[in-house]
């Protein structure tokens, strides 16, 4: 059966896509931030999966409003790169597990959460930027990503957003899906966004440093009551856009019950107009 080797979170900052990109990640500015993402890159050359499931939020690129899913899981072989406004990032597309998703939305259906079926989706700096900090940034043409990724958006950007009870509660019910597929795949699940930001309004830029080594420490030892945390207070302490972190929730809810090893925990400000967080947890 396949199961569940290890969680990944990290904050998914544009500008560290563009900082690649661009050649810039030399730069003492930047070199700040990827330095927490050494180790990791090192860690999942080691540690590589067969499947990557990673949770993030599309930024009104692949979706808009006037379609607006709760939960969208990614069914697709392949998924293009999304042109956020000034081309496509130059990153290679994003190979999909079109079986592993299929079994994973007939499981999660079943289990009482309606996810939203996606077989043609575009990906933004949500997903690709994860991805870059994880796995180094080589041309477009000369390189893959080191295994198939299923994308699962979340909506954090146009209210009613789920709560990070639902998203626990999903990332249990995701676990027992990847359990029930019949082949000996180690999948990752990573949960991306975040950490404290607020991009608009009296309130922009935004960050708690409390409040995020808090959220890390209770999301490393006590879930199931981070979990129970209302919108509410993400957004009072942790911005606008600090809501992003219910993703995580559902990375944590699909690890084992016992408390997970720290492989790795990273935290830095600034990054753009955001904290950047980072943990590697893996299941003992
Ligand atoms: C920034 C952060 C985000 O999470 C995002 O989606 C867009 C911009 C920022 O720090 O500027
Ligand atoms: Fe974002």
């Amino acid at each position: 059966m396949a199961h569940i080797t290890a969680s990944v979170y990290t904050s998914h900052v544009p500008a560290i896509g563009a900082a690649l990109d661009l050649g810039k990640s030399g730069e003492p500015y930047w070199q700040k931030v990827f330095a927490g993402y050494e180790f990791s890159k090192q860690w999942l050359r080691e540690n590589t999966p067969d499947v990557i499931f990673l949770v993030y939020n599309d930024h009104a690129n692949a979706f808009s409003l006037d379609l607006i899913p709760t939960f969208a899981i990614g069914c697709a072989a392949e998924f293009p790169i999304a042109d956020e406004g000034w081309g496509p990032r130059p990153v290679p597309a994003v190979k999909g597990h079109p079986e592993l998703a299929a079994h994973i939305a007939q499981s999660v259906i079943q289990d009482d959460f309606d996810l939203t079926i996606a077989n043609r989706m575009p990906v933004d700096h949500g997903l690709t930027v994860p991805l870059s900090l994880m796995c180094g940034q080589p041309p477009a043409d000369k390189f893959e990503w080191p295994c198939p990724v299923i994308p699962f958006a979340v909506n954090v950007v146009q209210y009613p957003v789920p709560s990070g009870r639902r998203c626990f509660n999903l990332g249990h019910a995701i676990r027992k899906a990847v359990e029930s597929f019949d082949a000996p795949l180690k999948v990752q699940v990573w949960g991306t966004g975040g950490m404290s930001h607020q991009l608009q309004g009296p309130r922009a830029g935004l960050i708690n440093r409390e409040f995020d080594q808090t959220f890390l420490d209770r999301l490393i030892a006590d879930p199931v009551d981070l979990a129970r945390m209302p919108h509410i207070d993400y957004v009072r302490e942790a911005g606008s856009e600090g809501i992003e972190l219910v993703m995580w929730l559902i990375a944590r809810g699909a690890m084992s019950d016992t408390l997970p090893r720290v492989a790795h925990r990273f935290y830095h400000v600034p990054a753009s107009n955001t904290a950047v967080g980072h943990l590697i947890l893996e299941n003992t």
